[in-house]
């Protein structure tokens, strides 16, 4: 009843786990298997151990979370060892970001090889310099990004675009040209707070990405608008946190999605409880 495929990819479950909480460990992407995804994307890795920002790096909003951890990550080679048991135990994501064609292509190449069920380019991150959306608001940048990685694996390479533009089609258009085998849409906001009493910034990278409730009606705009675009399959995701919003997501033209924030607000049954509802 609830199996759903991502082109390829065969879900038992509809509902991911999506990068950037409880996925840079093997035991606690295993964890979430075991609490009803269907399957889990890492944090992004990149080529080289990256410790991320100084914090403060993280805050709760009324109607969501806005970060900015600074894509920290043990690098690629030593990910190895967390996706080890994970990718044997379901299906395991590999989120990856690179600063061109050839580290791209690299890093998918190593997450092959660590047993990923698919590659997912973070093309969107919404505040890293020469990285993510600087990056994947180019339709031309896109597409050799996503061909040079098309060429280097046998594995579904998804390609995670940023709300942040007002070309989200183009941008759609250009993964398919690339030869790309899914979308993901949405990452975060691109966004700011402002303690009004310390009167600066409270991130220590002053801007971050806006995830949670906040943005669930952008992302749900940002699917249907990508379904009129192209015709690969799309993967929903941006504040997502019942059945109903699911089914928002899947009617405007996902076949499956994600869910990051309400892990943190609702608790690791937030997947048994979507998989019962729908
Ligand atoms: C980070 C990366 C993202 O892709 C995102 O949407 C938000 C934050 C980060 O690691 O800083």
């Amino acid at each position: 009843m609830l199996v759903t495929s991502v082109g390829k990819l065969r879900l038992e479950r509809p509902g991911m786990v999506a990068s950037g909480i409880m996925d840079e460990t093997g035991p606690s992407m295993m964890r979430m298997l075991r609490s009803g995804a269907g399957a889990v994307v890492t944090k992004s890795i990149g080529t080289k151990p990256n410790p991320g920002h100084p914090n403060p790096v993280f805050t709760e909003l009324k109607a969501g979370y806005i970060n900015a951890m600074g894509l920290p990550n043990p690098g690629i080679e030593l990910f190895g060892e967390e996706m080890a048991a994970a990718a044997k135990a379901g299906h395991i994501i590999g989120s990856i970001y690179g600063s061109s064609p050839e580290e791209f292509s690299k890093l998918a190449g190593k997450m092959e090889e660590y047993g990923a069920a698919a590659v997912e380019l973070n093309l969107s991150c919404p505040h890293a310099t020469g990285y993510g959306m600087e990056l994947g608001t180019d339709p031309a940048v896109i597409r050799s990004i996503v061909s040079a990685v098309k060429s280097s694996v046998t594995i579904p390479v998804w390609t995670k675009l940023t709300p942040n533009t007002h070309m989200i089609k183009d941008l759609a258009v250009a993964v398919r040209e690339g030869g790309g085998d899914a979308i993901v849409a949405i990452n975060t906001v691109k966004a700011m707070v402002i303690s009004p009493q310390f009167g600066k910034p409270i991130l220590s990278n002053k801007f971050g990405g806006l995830s949670g409730p906040a943005i669930r009606s952008i992302g749900v705009r940002a699917v249907f608008d990508i379904r009129t675009a192209v015709d690969i399959p799309i993967v929903g995701v941006g504040g997502i946190s019942d059945w109903k919003d699911a089914v928002q997501y899947l009617i405007a033209g996902a076949c499956a999605f994600q869910v990051g924030s309400a892990v943190g607000t609702k608790g690791l049954g937030v997947f048994d409880t979507i998989n019962l509802e729908l």
